[in-house]
C-alpha cells in the first residue's frame, strides 16, 4: 500500500506516508475504548481480491444493484455532464466504471480518465487494463487516500467525479459531510458528482450481505489482522477473532467487528505496543451506512451540489444520485 507514482507519471507522494499512517490509525485506535480501526486497512492486494469476491456472492447485491443502474442511465449521464474528464474515487477494480466510460466514449467527449485507490494492486490492475481498452484516451493513475489527496488529482473540465460502491457509507456521518464539502472544494460550479449509495432495508438482507454463507466477508474482515503483523511487525492470530455484522437500526449502518475468542496479548512490535483484548471484546472495523433520499439529498446541498438525478434499481436496493455542483 505504498504511495508512489504510477505510468503514466501524475503524482508524487512520499514512500513511507501508507505505512506512517497505519501506525497512527493503529496506534490510535488500539489504545481506545472501544476498538477500532479505519476500513482502508483491509485492502491490501489480498484485501482487494477479497473485496472483489464479495461482489461476486449472492448475498452481497449492491454491486449487482449499481451495475444495473449505471447500465441503464450510463447515456444519460454522458449526455448531461458532457464530461471530458472521468475521476474515480476508491476506484477498486474500476469494471462497473466502464458502462460510463463507454457512453461518454460514444458522446465523443471522454478525454481523460483518472482513478484513485489506496490499494496499488488493484489500482495498478485497473490502470493497466484501462489503458488497453480506451486507446487514445489519456488514463492516470493516482495511488492515495481520498480523505487527503483529493487536491492532487490531475484533469480538465468539465469533471465528472465518480465515487461508487456505496464506499461514502464507510465514513461516519462527520467525516461524511467532510468528505463530500472537500469533493464540491475541488471542483468548479457545473461539474458534476455521481454518488453511489446503498439504501436502508430490512435487517436480515443487510446482515446476510455483510455475513455471507461462505465466510469471504469474515474473512475480508480478518484480512486486517494480516495487514497489521505485516506492516507492523505484530502477532496476531486471525483465528483468534470472530466476525461479527450488526444491524444498528438507529444509526442506519451495518457495523463490523472482530470479537476476542479468548483473552489475547497480542505485540506490535513496530510500535512497541503490546495490545490486551478481554475475551468476547470486540474491535469495530467498518462501518457501512444506508440511506434515504431525503438524507442524501440534504447532505450534497449541505455540501455546496444540487442534486440533479436520483435512480435505484428496480428492486429499490441500491441508488446512485447525480448532483452538479453549485
Ligand atoms: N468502487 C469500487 C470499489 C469499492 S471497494 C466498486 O464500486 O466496486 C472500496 C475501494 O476504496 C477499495 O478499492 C479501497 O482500496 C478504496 N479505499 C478505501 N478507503 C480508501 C481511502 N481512504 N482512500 C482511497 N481509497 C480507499
Ligand atoms: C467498499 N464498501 C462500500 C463495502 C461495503 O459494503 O461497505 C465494503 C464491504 N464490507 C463488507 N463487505 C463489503
Amino acid at each position: 500500500m505504498t504511495d508512489h507514482l504510477l505510468d503514466p507519471v501524475e503524482v508524487h507522494l512520499p514512500d513511507d506516508h501508507a505505512a506512517r499512517a497505519l501506525a497512527k490509525d493503529a496506534r490510535e485506535g488500539l489504545a481506545a475504548d472501544p476498538k477500532s480501526l479505519p476500513p482502508k486497512w483491509f485492502y491490501d492486494a489480498r484485501g482487494s481480491e477479497l473485496f472483489e469476491e464479495i461482489t461476486r456472492l449472492p448475498e452481497y447485491y449492491p454491486t449487482r444493484a449499481e451495475r444495473e443502474i449505471l447500465a441503464q442511465r450510463a447515456p444519460e449521464i454522458a449526455a448531461v455532464t458532457g464530461a471530458h474528464t472521468l475521476v474515480e474515487l476508491g476506484s477498486g477494480s474500476s469494471e462497473k466504471t466502464r458502462l460510463l466510460l463507454d457512453a461518454l466514449r460514444a458522446a465523443g467527449t471522454l478525454a481523460h480518465i483518472v482513478a484513485l485507490d489506496v490499494s496499488d494492486s488493484a489500482l495498478r490492475e485497473a490502470t493497466t487494463a484501462l489503458a488497453e481498452e480506451y486507446a487514445g484516451i489519456r488514463v492516470s493513475g493516482v495511488v492515495g487516500d481520498f480523505t487527503e489527496h483529493l487536491g492532487l488529482l490531475p484533469g480538465e473540465p468539465p469533471r465528472l467525479v465518480a465515487f461508487l460502491g456505496g464506499t461514502i457509507g464507510n465514513f461516519l456521518p462527520a467525516e461524511r459531510a467532510e468528505f463530500l464539502t472537500a469533493i464540491r472544494g475541488v471542483l468548479k460550479p457545473g461539474e458534476w458528482l455521481l454518488l453511489g449509495t446503498d439504501l436502508v432495508k430490512d435487517e436480515r438482507t443487510l446482515v446476510q450481505a455483510y455475513d455471507d454463507a461462505r465466510g469471504v466477508t469474515a474473512e475480508f474482515n480478518r484480512n486486517v489482522l494480516h495487514v497489521l503483523n505485516r506492516e507492523l511487525d505484530a502477532d496476531f492470530d486471525p483465528d483468534d477473532f470472530a466476525h461479527v455484522a450488526v444491524w444498528d437500526s438507529e444509526q442506519e449502518w451495518i457495523e463490523m467487528r472482530l470479537r476476542a475468542r479468548r483473552e489475547i496479548t497480542a505485540t506490535i512490535s513496530a510500535l512497541g505496543l503490546e495490545v490486551g483484548f478481554a475475551e468476547g471484546e470486540e474491535m469495530r472495523t467498518e462501518i457501512s451506512a444506508k440511506f434515504r433520499r431525503d438524507g442524501v439529498a440534504v447532505e450534497l446541498s449541505d455540501a455546496g451540489f444540487t442534486l440533479e438525478r436520483w435512480w435505484t434499481d428496480t428492486a429499490g436496493r441500491f441508488a446512485l444520485s447525480l448532483a452538479r455542483a453549485d
